[in-house]
């Protein structure tokens, strides 16, 4: 044992006797000392030698002979450190600042978001739900059973791992979703992206984004409908526009209808936008159809409710003057920093 001690007071003083010229001296002090096969993890393995009732008067030299190296080699570390500060080169603060552009938000986003705050203002408040979603959420509570013709209008990608499952074509399942909680009334609008198996073109995309609403209670007539998306598109492209209702066909509605609104370009003249017609196309909405108030398990003789649903794509183009929806998703700062406020 006074073999070991001596040797560890002998290894003590080359270790203080020590210095590094540089940094690969320092490494080599390192794996030679402190190394997982250095000095003092084999002098640490002298332990198992030592006799039983001299192991904690041991444990405590070895304990403080590893210490003692550690901090040594800081001592280094923080000297090598400094040595070369000393030779680095002085900041040169005349030179141009670091460049950080600022971003912009999304104009999808931005439509988005002024869509939504106009329906915060009616009470309305923000669902959402999943992208990838099952049948019944997306076509069948919806009132379009399999094989109804009217799925024809929205075919999707479907997901090979479970044929019950598929991109949503549109957010009504995020309707579905809330209806089933069983909550009312509600009063919800549903902004997200959405998907259709269509060949990609200025005009159309495999994917795109949506905003629907919901509002269900007691009472409500059709006449709320109107209401609520006349204060709507006042809110959204001017005091002067005018809205005119189309009969349309939705599964999940009854009746339904398109809303058109006087052409925001043109103020209803005639133009290459409206395609001389003086209106432009917005929405879908109509009365939700009792069937799918039932498919939920909501009371369709106590309840009744409206539903709507708009691309936001469509009015960003109009708004902007953007004449390909491609751009929306191509990534392209140059187009995406030009929009900075809607
Ligand atoms: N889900 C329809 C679509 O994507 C849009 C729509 C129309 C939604 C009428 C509705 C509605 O909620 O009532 O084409």
């Amino acid at each position: 044992m006074e073999q070991l001690l001596q040797q560890i007071e002998a290894y003590k003083q080359e270790v203080a006797g020590f210095s590094a010229a540089d940094s690969t001296a320092l490494e080599a002090f390192r794996i030679k000392w402190l190394g997982t096969k250095g000095i003092v993890k084999a002098t640490m393995g002298e332990m198992k030698n030592v006799p039983n009732e001299k192991k904690k008067e041991f444990g405590q030299v070895l304990n403080e002979f590893k210490t003692f190296v550690e901090n040594r080699f800081e001592e280094l570390k923080e000297g090598a450190g400094n040595g070369q500060q000393a030779t680095a080169p002085e900041t040169d603060f005349s030179l141009p600042g670091d460049h950080i552009p600022v971003g912009t938000r999304h104009p999808i986003t931005m439509v988005r978001n002024r869509i939504i705050s106009i329906f915060q203002q009616l009470g309305f408040s923000v669902a959402t739900g999943p992208e990838i979603e099952d049948d019944w959420h997306n076509f069948t509570a919806l009132n379009l059973p399999a094989h109804h013709p009217a799925r024809d209008m929205q075919d999707t990608f479907y997901v090979h791992q479970n044929p019950d499952w598929l991109l949503r074509t549109h957010t009504s399942n995020v309707q579905i979703r809330e209806m089933e909680k069983g909550k009312l009334p509600i009063r919800i609008i549903c902004p997200g992206r959405v998907y259709r198996n269509e060949t990609v073109s200025a005009r159309a995309h495999c994917f795109f984004h949506q905003v629907e609403g919901l509002y269900i209670d007691e009472n409500v007539s059709f006449a709320d409908l109107k209401q609520t998306l006349y204060f709507f598109v006042k809110e959204m492209f001017g005091k002067d526009v005018r809205v005119r209702f189309r009969p349309s066909y939705f599964p999940f509605t009854e009746p339904s209808a398109e809303m058109d609104v006087s052409c925001f370009i043109c103020g209803g003249e005639g133009c290459r936008v409206c395609k001389h017609t003086g209106w432009v196309e917005i929405l879908g909405c109509g009365m939700v159809h009792p069937n799918v108030l039932e498919n939920c398990g909501i009371d369709s003789n106590k309840y009744t409710g409206f539903a709507f649903g708009m691309g936001i794509e469509r009015p960003a183009m109009l708004l902007y003057g953007v004449n390909d929806l491609r751009l929306f998703s191509e990534n392209d700062i140059r187009f995406l920093k030009q929009f900075t406020s809607a």
